[in-house]
């Protein structure tokens, strides 16, 4: 049997230097007269670890890492290709504690198999979720999803089968599926992991979703900033559409349902789902009013479900092993598993899919093992540009929807970008506002008046200007974005800004210091 090698071609692992590890594995290769396969794989989310290169051996595959060209001949010298020791050396990749420890439902094939490989997706369990639901009726479809308890991955934790229930009911000459694949939010990057990584997956949710709503037609509309996604999404498709997975007849089936990728043109506010509609319809991006739902006139005015791409690559694994298996993983009202990202000045950055239900604490400091620059954590931002700074004292907060809205944050899209003692988090919270003056869609006044004002505002604090009063009119102006703003741009804003001022008051105070260095 020839020899197998697993290098990354996850965009993640390239920024890492994984290209340059597969020219010269490559090149070692060729130079030694040894025939093996190099398979692109996705990434296993442990990014400190990238580039981890797998070898197939007789005992199950072994993981290098992080690898660099440098090394390359060095692994070939030690016998990597039957697993032999190196410096590099991880052992089974399963059993990397940081791996070890995960509950991999969604993210069970990424980093294992070959991307474009239907065969491969095949042997690990893809299309069962496709097949079960296909000897169901629709309703009975929905109603799997929603006794699953899936909450939409998106943000807004919205229950996924209500959002299906509601299109499947409402008449429509032609209904849509619209994957938000524009993943925004500042430390995230499942989305991208998923569609680089297990693009299939995502196809398999589409292609059910639109089974059980009577949908024909899907779109995942991708942000700019993901050409890699793109690419193998696009591939992808065309795989799936060729095995008969997509088209007239899906898998031999009545049912029809196609796809397309389309591309944003960079644009926070196109995450939004309204907006990302106009985006998809070829207008501007600016947020609709609702009522209408998008449920009830989406695109182009017809029913249309729009889901995160983490929701909808959540179904296939409820539909292959059971809506009641998928509920049994969580707490209280968040069901199953959530992919959460580690990112900022953390020692081991990366992709943790867990049961909700775990400490903020837990995931800081135990997972993400502390800073990467070993000082103090200050702070950690959950949830986004818009999700609250969470100080050390409430590190005992689960992760779960409901335990975060109570402690004034969001889970988000499960973000989360951690901070030392060097952060000042008066700076994060006139980031908070000047970002929302730049990426605002200018419909309503308290988020596009209100963000500049706030920026101004916070830049009169800095400047020890009339503290109180100043600290006061913040205040008063994060209380009209969060009650007056059409959407969650606005409407969230405040809580970065008033999370800040409320857990790190040290920050806000006047300091001539500071005054001097302005
Ligand atoms: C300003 C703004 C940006 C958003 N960006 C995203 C995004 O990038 N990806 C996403 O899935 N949802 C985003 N959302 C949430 C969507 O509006 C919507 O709730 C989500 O796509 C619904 O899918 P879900 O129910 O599967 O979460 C954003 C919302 C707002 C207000
Ligand atoms: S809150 Fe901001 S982004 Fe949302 S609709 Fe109003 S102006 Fe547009």
């Amino acid at each position: 049997m020839i020899p197998r090698i697993y290098i990354p071609g996850d965009s993640g692992a390239l920024a890492l230097g994984a290209e340059k590890v597969a020219k010269a594995i490559a090149s070692e290769l060729a130079e030694r007269g040894i025939e093996a396969k190099i398979v692109r794989n996705g990434s296993r989310g442990a990014y400190f670890l990238e580039p981890m290169v797998e070898v197939a051996t007789a005992n199950g595959r072994v993981a290098y890492g992080p690898v660099k060209p440098s090394d390359v001949k060095g692994l070939f010298d030690s016998g990597f290709l039957t697993g032999g020791h190196h410096r590099r050396w991880l052992g089974t990749p399963d059993k990397i504690p940081f791996l070890a420890k995960q509950t991999r439902l969604t993210f069970a094939r990424c980093g294992v198999t070959d991307p474009l490989s239907l065969e491969s997706y095949k042997k690990h369990g893809g299309l069962n979720g496709l097949t079960n639901a296909l000897a169901l009726t629709p309703a009975a479809i929905v109603a799997q999803v929603t006794e699953s308890g899936l909450r939409g991955r998106g943000g807004a934790g919205f229950p996924t089968g209500i959002k299906w229930k509601t299109v499947l009911d409402t008449v429509g000459d032609r209904k849509y599926i619209v994957c938000n694949a524009d993943e925004g939010d500042s430390g995230t990057f499942a989305d991208r992991m998923i569609m680089e990584g297990d693009p299939f997956v995502l196809i398999e949710g589409m292609t059910i979703a639109g089974i059980a709503t009577g949908a024909t037609k899907g779109f995942v509309y991708v942000r700019s900033e993901y050409p890699h996604a793109v690419a193998v999404m696009n591939k992808a498709v065309e795989v799936a559409r060729k095995a008969g997975v997509l088209g007239a007849s899906v898998l031999g089936s009545p049912y029809a349902f196609d796809m397309e990728i389309r591309v944003g043109a960079g644009a926070y506010v196109c995450g939004e789902e309204t907006a990302l509609l106009d985006s998809l319809e070829g207008k501007r991006g600016m947020v609709r009013a609702k009522p209408p739902l998008p449920a009830h006139k989406g695109l182009f005015g017809k029913p249309t479900v729009i889901n995160n791409v983490i929701s909808l690559a959540s179904v296939p694994v409820i539909m292959d092993k059971g809506a009641a298996y998928y509920k049994d993983f969580g707490m209280g009202r968040s069901r199953g598993t959530i992919p959460i990202q580690i990112a900022g000045n953390v020692k081991y950055a990366g992709l943790f899919e867990a049961a909700f239900g775990m400490t903020l604490g837990e995931i800081v400091d135990e997972i993400g093992g502390g800073t990467a620059t070993g000082r103090p954590v200050k702070a950690v931002q959950v949830g986004g540009p818009l999700g609250a700074y969470f100080p050390r004292t409430l590190f005992d907060t689960p992760f779960d929807y409901e335990a975060f809205a109570a402690k004034d944050g969001l889970i988000g899209h499960a973000g989360i970008v951690v901070f030392d003692d060097t952060a000042d988090m008066l700076k994060q919270a006139r980031f908070a506002m000047e970002f929302c003056a730049i990426e605002s869609c200018g419909k309503c006044t308290p988020c596009r008046i209100g963000s500049t004002r706030g920026v101004e505002t916070i830049d009169k604090l800095a400047a020890g200007i009339e503290p109180e009063k100043n600290l006061a009119l913040v205040t008063d102006l994060c209380n009209t974005m969060k009650f007056g703003s059409l959407c969650a741009l606005g409407g969230f804003t405040p809580y970065p800004v008033m999370s800040s001022i409320t857990h790190f008051p040290d920050d806000f105070k006047p300091a001539p210091v500071r005054v001097a260095a302005e």
